[in-house]
């Protein structure tokens, strides 16, 4: 795997992160993923060369956090990049367990750093937006935690296509000389496309870098699903969701086209799907979900791939972003 810059950061991380999800996320058979399952898919993923790990505090009610942290235990720690996210609520019925205030991300900060065993992390999102909190006092809470050395640097989390809240946001860091925005994390797939509006435009002029989520569509673009048939055992048998997110005959045309593309190149259609992200504008690394050490080795070979100029441009065609009017 290739470096690429954080962003328009001084920190390398590598073309592809790596995202923990589902973690600790209970099912009605246990763990999706189990902590020894957790820590095989890290020591793969980190064979493999790789090196930015992508949790929230919410993950698994935190159980992602503190299974990587006590996988990095055995690791050097300086050998990672570790994102986390705030923003979710962590306390059911107080009214200040939720949010962006200066208030919940200061308690959620010591949380996330004592759960992955760190004194900082190098990434922090947010989560989502929150109307609630004044954008001024979410920077300068945010640059707080950057001056007492708790993050390295801030990203933003799912405003697609809201770009202008990114676009305000740093503004007042250029302003009042606050730490600004530099990763954005949105949902990005061949299927999902709704960053193409202005909003990787509004990246591209702020010099803010994109992490996207669901690179694959949830695994939509494994081409495991067909359009009679939903695997049982897959992400879409379990989500009630997924069906009307991804199981649309335009997708499955999508589908068609990125099968063609991975026959021309006797690769996976994953692999074309995720070749196809790395080719796009702002881009820094796609976070890949793999359940599985078989799924995240295929993936990670989308790294080896160089998709033609026409062939991206085939790939971009089979889908518009979905229409405003
Ligand atoms: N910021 C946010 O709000 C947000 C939201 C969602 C995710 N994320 C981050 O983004 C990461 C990735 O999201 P995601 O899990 O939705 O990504 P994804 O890559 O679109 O979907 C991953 C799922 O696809 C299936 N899959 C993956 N590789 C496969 C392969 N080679 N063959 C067949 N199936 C395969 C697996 O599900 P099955 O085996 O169950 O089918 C896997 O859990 C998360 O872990 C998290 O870190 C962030």
């Amino acid at each position: 795997m290739e470096y690429t810059q954080l962003g328009n950061t001084g920190t390398a991380v590598t073309e592809i992160s790596f995202g923990t999800w589902r973690f600790g996320r209970e099912t009605d058979d246990g763990y999706e993923v189990d902590k020894q399952q957790a820590h095989k898919l890290l020591d793969a993923y980190a064979d493999a060369g790789g090196n930015f790990i992508d949790t929230a505090d919410v993950y698994g009610g935190g159980l992602s956090e503190e299974w990587i942290g006590d996988w990095l235990a055995g690791r050097d720690r300086e050998d990672f990049v570790i994102a986390s996210k705030v923003y979710w609520p962590t306390r059911e019925d107080d009214p200040n367990g939720r949010g962006l205030s200066r208030k919940h991300i200061r308690r959620q900060i010591d949380g996330i750093l004592d759960r992955l065993g760190t004194e900082y992390v190098d990434l922090l999102y947010i989560h989502r937006w929150d109307d609630a909190t004044p954008t001024t006092e979410l920077m300068r809470t945010l640059d707080g935690l950057v001056r007492a050395g708790k993050v390295n640097h801030l990203g933003t989390s799912t405003m697609e296509p809201n770009a202008w809240r990114i676009a305000q946001a740093n503004e007042i860091a250029k302003r009042e000389g606050y730490e600004p925005f530099t990763v954005a994390q949105p949902r990005y797939s061949l299927v999902t496309k709704e960053v193409e509006y202005d909003y990787t435009d509004a990246l591209a002029e702020y010099d803010v870098g994109m992490c996207p989520w669901s690179p694959l569509g949830g695994g939509f673009l494994s081409g495991k699903y067909t359009r009679d048939e939903i695997p049982a055992g897959t992400r879409g048998a379990e989500s009630d969701r997924f069906e009307d997110r991804y199981l649309t005959e335009e997708n499955f045309d999508v589908l068609d086209e990125v099968r063609a593309v991975a026959d021309e190149e006797d690769a996976s259609p994953v692999q074309v799907a995720i070749a196809w992200l790395l080719e796009q504008p702002t881009m820094t690394a796609p976070i890949i979900g793999a359940r599985t050490v078989d799924q995240l080795e295929e993936n990670l070979g989308a790294t080896d791939m160089d998709l033609s100029e026409q062939q991206v441009e085939r790939l971009s065609e089979a889908k518009d972003a979905p229409s405003l009017v």
